[in-house]
């Protein structure tokens, strides 16, 4: 490792610093998608994405109390996680970003639920919206997973602030899992 950092006890965290420490975590990179109730379809990037429990089949993601679109994402009955493909780099930028009209140009679907679902995704992942905890500066959403598909392909990655890809998906060994 080139660089390190240590916490100072004795002084509140410099936020740049603790941002760097948790993108130590490298992550997947989701869109979450929802309808506002007149039918326009909402979403953002978001790597807070986890899984829960396996049965019941339980997911979350958090997503900021700045976001323009929390109180649509509160009121939605469902939502649907979008988990990306090593070659959709631009569509995560695009959903990073706050604008209107994110969905102009890109190619997705209404699922069974009635969420967007985007073409050519890894996963996709349908929700009815369970339960939110407001959690400091975050809201915690968790999903209750009621329809999915995925397929075989590489995931985006994200780490230290950067996307990446793997080296090797597979080294040939499986976890046991
Ligand atoms: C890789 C990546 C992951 C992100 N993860 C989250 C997240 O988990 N929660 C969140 O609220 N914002 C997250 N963001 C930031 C939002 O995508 C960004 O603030 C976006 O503008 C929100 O859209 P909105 O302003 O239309 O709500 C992430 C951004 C990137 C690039």
């Amino acid at each position: 490792m080139s660089s390190s950092c240590v916490s100072d006890p004795q002084q509140p965290f410099d936020p740049r610093e603790f941002r760097s420490a948790l993108g130590s975590f490298a992550t997947g990179v989701t869109i979450v998608t929802t309808v506002t109730g007149e039918g326009v379809p909402i979403g953002l990037t978001c790597n807070s994405f986890s899984s829960v429990s396996l049965s019941p089949a339980l997911v979350l993601w958090s997503l900021s109390l700045r976001s323009p679109n929390l109180s649509n994402f509160l009121q939605a009955p469902h939502f649907a996680i979008n988990v990306l493909a090593a070659d959709q780099r631009e569509l995560s930028h695009r959903f990073a970003q706050s604008m209107a009209n994110k969905f102009d140009g890109a190619q997705w679907k209404s699922g069974v639920l009635g969420v967007p679902l985007m073409d050519g995704a890894a996963a996709q992942l349908e929700c009815r919206n369970e339960t939110r905890y407001y959690s400091g500066d975050h809201v915690i959403f968790i999903g209750h997973v009621l329809h999915y598909v995925y397929r075989d392909c590489a995931p985006l990655v994200f780490w230290r602030g950067r996307y990446a890809e793997l080296d090797s998906a597979d080294d040939g060994s499986k976890s046991g899992l």
